[in-house]
């Protein structure tokens, strides 16, 4: 595995898949979008994992875009199957039955705030810049970022993000709702994991059931979405670790979930 793009590895039930192409500041190209959807499939399909945490290698970039050496070559075909690519892959990642944190270590540019925004969580550096400056290549965003965007943040600042193509700082990003936590850069990965770890311990089965309402919500009308949410509710209870969650309320006693 030492041509992989990316480094893998466990922390007790938290994943952490980190994009490696540090001289390249991450930059996706197509070897690693799919290294990255086989990477997510894989996280999605084994039980020991509970939740994954996605950054990028060295001091500089969590991602700083799609490759665009590898797009400057690309007929209008390509093109296409290059974004439905990423998009599919981004697919599956917001998509995943456990929760998924892009610990934000500096630039996220372009894909790369695309690769962030599918992700359910997003933790930034202080120091990190985020961005979709595909404007200044000639491009749009291909990989979902007008319409996440558009979702997290609204349609002003989606808006000025794509047309004027400036990065913004994690304050900004943070006030617009595309962020969710800002921390001191030194205190990112302790701050990361110890979230990663927090919903690595939470039963299973209920946060696979919000992470399924939370996406059917943003693309149905509200009477059809609080029917999805009735059926995911009473599947719930079903599960062990809702009888476990609720005894263990009312005998004062710390919850053991067990994923079943
Ligand atoms: N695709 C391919 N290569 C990229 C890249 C990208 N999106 N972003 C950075 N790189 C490469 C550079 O070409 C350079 O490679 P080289 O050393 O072989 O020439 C290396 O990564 C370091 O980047 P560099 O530009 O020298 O770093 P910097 O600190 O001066 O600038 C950025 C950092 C992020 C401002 C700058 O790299 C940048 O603007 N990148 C492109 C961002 C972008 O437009 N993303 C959207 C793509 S759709």
């Amino acid at each position: 595995m030492t041509d992989s793009p990316l480094l893998i590895e466990d922390r007790g039930a938290v994943r952490v898949i980190t994009v490696n192409r540090p001289d390249k500041l991450n930059a996706l190209n197509a070897a690693t979008l799919d290294a990255l959807a086989a990477a997510f499939a894989d996280a999605g399909a084994d039980p020991s994992v509970r939740a994954v945490v996605l950054t990028g290698s060295g001091p500089k970039a969590f991602v700083a875009g799609a490759d665009i050496a590898e797009m400057n070559g690309l007929t209008p075909v390509q093109g296409r199957d290059f974004s439905q690519r990423g998009q599919r892959m981004m697919r599956r990642v917001e998509k995943l039955p456990k929760p998924v944190i892009a610990m934000i270590n500096g630039f996220a540019l372009g894909g790369g705030l695309e690769l962030a925004m599918c992700c359910h969580l997003r933790v930034a550096a202080d120091t990190a810049k985020v961005g979709q400056p595909e404007i200044n290549l000639g491009l749009i965003p291909g990989f979902g970022g007008t319409q996440r965007l558009l979702r997290l943040a609204g349609r002003a600042a989606t808006l000025e993000l794509c047309l004027v193509g400036a990065p913004i700082d994690a304050a900004r990003a943070h006030a617009l709702g595309i962020v969710n936590r800002v921390v001191p850069a030194a205190e990112l990965e302790t701050e990361t994991l110890k979230l990663a770890e927090q919903l690595a311990a939470a039963a299973p089965l209920a946060l696979r059931g919000m992470i399924d309402c939370i996406n059917v919500g943003g693309e149905v009308g509200l009477e059809e979405g609080l029917e999805y949410e009735s059926a995911q509710f009473g599947l719930v209870f079903s599960t062990a670790d809702m009888r476990e969650g609720t005894a263990a309320f009312l005998e004062r006693r710390k919850p053991a979930f067990s994923g079943e």
